[in-house]
């Protein structure tokens, strides 16, 4: 046994069945939905993108989703919440525990950054509310607004983060509560009223956007729905680019928010018989409507109808930042009650970022309290005081590129490399038919037989194409940072040697407190 087993707090579970769904659909649904999503669609290809996104989901989302599902339950059932504990119970080898811990190390790093991001819509909706940018009518000032804010300067550099720091403080403050409430009083009552009015903002936001129509009569060819036709209309050529199957198989990883670690934290809390292959299900498919529906009816036909195809084009090419806090506000002001729009907008993406974040901050108290035997409380409390430090390079070194290195290793990398783990310990050292009899333990559903092909073969082998690839293709320009500028190597690197200390440190801790245990264990005999 590598983690104690009988603490209080593993006898946490969640009061309904209803409340699991939607909190793991609440990690799902995230700024992944509403900003990644249309971006990187509209980047690749158009329509064309879902082909290799349905595929991605049929054959890495969904599999890994009732994979995580089931190892989750049956850790929480040998008195384990994190990866670590539970991929020691599946996996009979001495180093398992520590190949787990990834699943520890990658959602906390990418709390780092998300809550910060989570923190500008935040801002941006008191601001809205306020009106603080209702005059500015184009993207040069909107841009200039925005990165004040962010306190970018030119040179890279960072000026007057303090709204930044204020707002960031606020969200970790408020994600730490919700934390603090454990998983039934606090993540499940936070999903249960989150995820339905988060819901509820986008389809009266969708409504008013479809509402639009052509907003310029002398353009009625500018129109919300030559928008949306403009963003499905496959341009098949695309096709034949890696990067379009490598940019939809991450989408699906981070959207599903599987290979985090973070779902399978949320399952250890079911009991022993409770239904995975229906709940994980319906998560994946409450994701997907808030992601294909929702997510691609909202910003992309909104600039197609205000600035046109040609600007369209190079607004999504500026990415998600730029379309949800530059595009989307400037449209929004150019409506009837624009605060109020703009102000449901950015809370949409406030509720959606938190109860994504919450859920990445679980699996690190969870490992707090498993390991250590912290009370819930001491356990929230170490994770947020060094969470606050270590999320310090992602708001001082933003234009340094800080961010996207951690957004890199935590927020993609560790993603697909945790999810190749997950499913190669799952069917091949746990055992495939062990695993089956496992993920049908108590299912309202039962999978057809041919998935076992799709779990042993499938999965795994287009995971290793796709690491395989990234390793051929990419690791070695991104280890070396030949496309970082000269000028903010230093600051990755320390961004980089932060994370390794991290990972270090998270293993070294976990060592000590089982070589503490083994010790006593031969005291007391
Ligand atoms: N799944 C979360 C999102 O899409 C992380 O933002």
């Amino acid at each position: 046994m590598t983690e104690r087993r009988t603490r209080p707090h593993t006898a946490e579970r969640w009061g309904s069945k209803l409340g699991i769904i939607l909190a793991v659909a609440g990690s799902a649904v995230g700024l992944g939905n509403f900003l990644r999503f249309p971006v990187q669609a509209a980047q690749h290809g158009g329509g064309a993108f879902m082909i290799p996104y349905l595929l991605a989901l049929l054959l890495l989302g969904i599999p890994l989703s009732i994979i995580e599902w089931t190892i989750g339950r049956y850790g929480g059932a040998h008195g384990h919440n994190t990866a670590a504990g539970a991929f020691a119970a599946i996996w009979r080898w001495r180093g398992a525990r520590y190949v787990g811990l990834l699943g520890v190390f990658g959602p906390w790093v990418i709390f780092l950054y998300y809550t910060y991001i989570e923190s500008w819509t935040l801002a941006f909706s008191y601001f809205s509310l306020a009106g603080s940018y209702g005059s500015l009518t184009d993207q040069a000032s909107m841009s200039g607004f925005l990165r004040a804010f962010q306190g970018l300067t030119p040179g890279g550099s960072v000026a007057n983060v303090g709204s930044a720091c204020f707002f960031f403080l606020v969200t970790l403050g408020l994600n730490l509560l919700v934390v603090a409430g454990g998983i039934r009083w606090g993540v499940e009552l936070v999903s249960k009223v989150c995820l339905p009015l988060l819901f509820l903002f986008a389809v009266v936001l969708v409504a008013r956007i479809f509402w639009l129509g052509a907003p310029d009569p002398a353009r009625p060819e500018w129109s919300v729905l030559n928008g949306l036709g403009s963003l499905w209309n496959p341009d098949l050529s695309a096709l034949r680019s890696s990067r379009v199957w490598l940019a939809a198989t991450g989408q699906i990883f981070f959207t599903l928010s599987v290979g985090i670690g973070a779902i399978l934290t949320y399952a250890s809390y079911l009991n022993r018989d409770d239904d995975v292959t229906l709940s994980s299900l319906t998560a994946v498919g409450m994701n997907e409507f808030a992601e294909v529906i929702l997510g691609g009816c909202l910003v992309i036909p909104v600039a197609f109808a205000f600035f046109g195809p040609d600007q369209m084009a190079a607004i999504a090419k500026g990415g998600a930042f730029n379309l949800g806090f530059v595009t989307m506000p400037l449209v929004l002001n150019k409506i009837p009650w624009s605060q109020c729009f703009g102000g449901i907008w950015f809370l949409l993406l406030f509720l959606a970022g938190l109860t994504s974040s919450i859920s990445l901050a679980q699996p690190v108290i969870a490992f707090f309290r498993n390991v250590y035997g912290w009370s819930r409380a001491k356990a929230v409390l170490v994770f947020g005081l060094i969470s606050l430090l270590l999320s310090q390079p992602a708001i001082w070194w933003l234009g340094r590129g800080a961010m996207d290195e951690m957004d890199f290793w935590g927020g993609t990398f560790c993603l697909v490399l945790f999810g190749t783990l997950e499913v190669l310990v799952f069917c091949w050292a746990f055992g495939l038919e062990r695993g089956w009899r496992e993920i049908h333990r108590g299912a309202e559903l039962r999978l057809p037989r041919f998935f076992q092909f799709v779990l042993r073969y499938v999965t795994p082998a287009y995971l290793l194409f796709i690491l395989g690839f990234w390793l051929y293709d990419n690791a070695k320009a991104t280890i070396s940072m030949s496309g970082v500028d000269p000028a903010n190597r230093p600051y990755v690197l320390a961004t980089r040697c932060m994370l390794i200390g991290l990972f270090a440190a998270l293993a070294l801790s976990l060592r000590m407190a089982l070589h503490a245990r083994r010790r006593i264990q031969e005291l007391q005999r």
